[in-house]
């Protein structure tokens, strides 16, 4: 683990915190500490209907650019497993398409594996002393499903990380009435956007609806700004947005004891640490995956899922490509701000960026548990 030059704390208190350090953004050994302190928490890995039925594998990289881990998930009788994607013998990968079958076959060597990890047979390898011993399994990983989306976690050596459950519980509760089962991945709606920033840069500036009025003309007009409000959660926040006046909101009331419920609700905008995002319209679903891609550049992965294709091009989720640019302009002017040798750490507006205080404390807490 690499040792920062120094470490930072953000203050409990919104209203007498400061921002984190530019070091935080500029490259230098803090960046292989979030690697291994903060990416390891939970992570969107495969959707379930790509893999393999009724029985077979998916490759999935866990977070490509990054920690570019090859993992499989693999369907079996007993269910869905997420095991590493390198072989034990010297590292091939034992998989490079999705397929059916019942078991694992390394192409370099012939070594098989069950669909669990576990080693079934190595070609030659008579008279290997003490062999084969349980690190000649596939290591698995955690593996949990949500929806049609399924996440995954390496680990964070700091400690830190949470359960699943208390990490998607929030979202589950709010918005888990909704026809999930029904979302169908629309692939033409996928986007890839890099960005010359930082990905913290990226979540922070999502995670307040302070700059909305100020460079997002087009996605103002149809919120009612004046009811915008958070709420923070363990692990992630929930930012609400109501419609203005005729425009798209859900419009079957919501559960009986709902929050929200009387409310014409435009977009339910969760975001969960470090770096998943999940936004709910009257649509669909729209998911975003921030990704480190190392030297300040970060690339974003869009995904959406529609349930209902009639309402699609409307209210908030309506021209997501115009408010996504809008966004990246003002990450990519602050990456160039924060390299400024005068600036020094700024401070939080109380009311409308409690979410972007909540990641700053999280991350301070991941990357330097002893001093925060
Ligand atoms: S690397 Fe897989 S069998 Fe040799
Ligand atoms: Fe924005």
């Amino acid at each position: 683990m690499s040792a920062p030059d120094t470490q930072f704390a953000i203050h409990p208190d919104v209203a007498q915190a400061s921002t984190p350090p530019a070091w935080l953004y500029r490259p230098g050994p803090i960046q292989a500490r979030i690697r291994d302190r903060v990416l390891g928490g939970w992570q969107w890995l495969a959707d379930e209907p790509d893999v393999p039925a009724p029985t077979g594998v998916l490759p999935a990289t866990l977070l490509p650019g990054s920690l570019a881990e090859p993992l499989l998930v693999t369907r079996s009788n007993e269910g869905l497993r997420c095991v590493s994607n390198a072989c034990t013998h010297r590292g091939h990968l034992v998989c490079s398409a999705p397929a059916r079958g019942a078991q694992l076959r390394c192409p370099y060597h012939g070594r098989r594996f069950g669909l669990d990890g576990a080693f079934l047979s190595a070609p030659g390898f008579e008279g290997a002393a003490s062999f084969p011993a349980p690190e000649d399994d596939l290591a698995q990983l955690p593996l949990a499903q949500w929806g049609p989306w399924l996440f995954t976690a390496l680990g964070t050596p700091g400690g830190g990380g949470v359960d699943f459950e208390t990490w998607i519980g929030p979202v589950s509760r709010r918005v888990g009435f909704l026809p999930f089962e029904r979302a169908v991945r629309r692939p033409e709606r996928s986007r890839r956007w890099t960005v010359d920033g930082h990905f913290a840069l990226y979540v922070e500036n999502y995670l307040e609806g302070l700059h909305i009025p100020f460079i997002h003309p087009g996605l103002v007009r149809t919120l009612d700004f004046g009811s915008y409000g958070h709420e923070l959660f363990p692990s992630g926040t929930l930012q609400i947005a109501e419609a203005a006046e005729g425009e798209l909101a859900f419009e079957s009331p919501l559960p009986e004891g709902h929050p929200e419920a009387g409310r014409a609700i435009a977009a339910w905008y969760f975001w969960l640490f470090p770096n998943f995002m999940l936004n709910v319209y009257p649509w669909g679903v729209s998911l975003n995956r921030v990704r480190p891609l190392g030297d300040n550049r970060t690339a974003i992965d869009f995904e959406s899922y529609v349930f209902a294709p009639e309402l699609l091009g409307r209210g908030a989720g309506g021209d997501l490509d115009a408010v996504e640019r809008e966004d990246e302009l003002a990450v990519e002017s602050v990456q160039r701000g924060l390299r400024a040798s005068l600036w020094r750490r700024g401070r939080y507006a109380p009311e409308h960026e409690v979410g972007t205080h909540h990641f700053h404390r999280l991350l301070a807490q991941h990357l330097f548990p002893e001093s925060s």
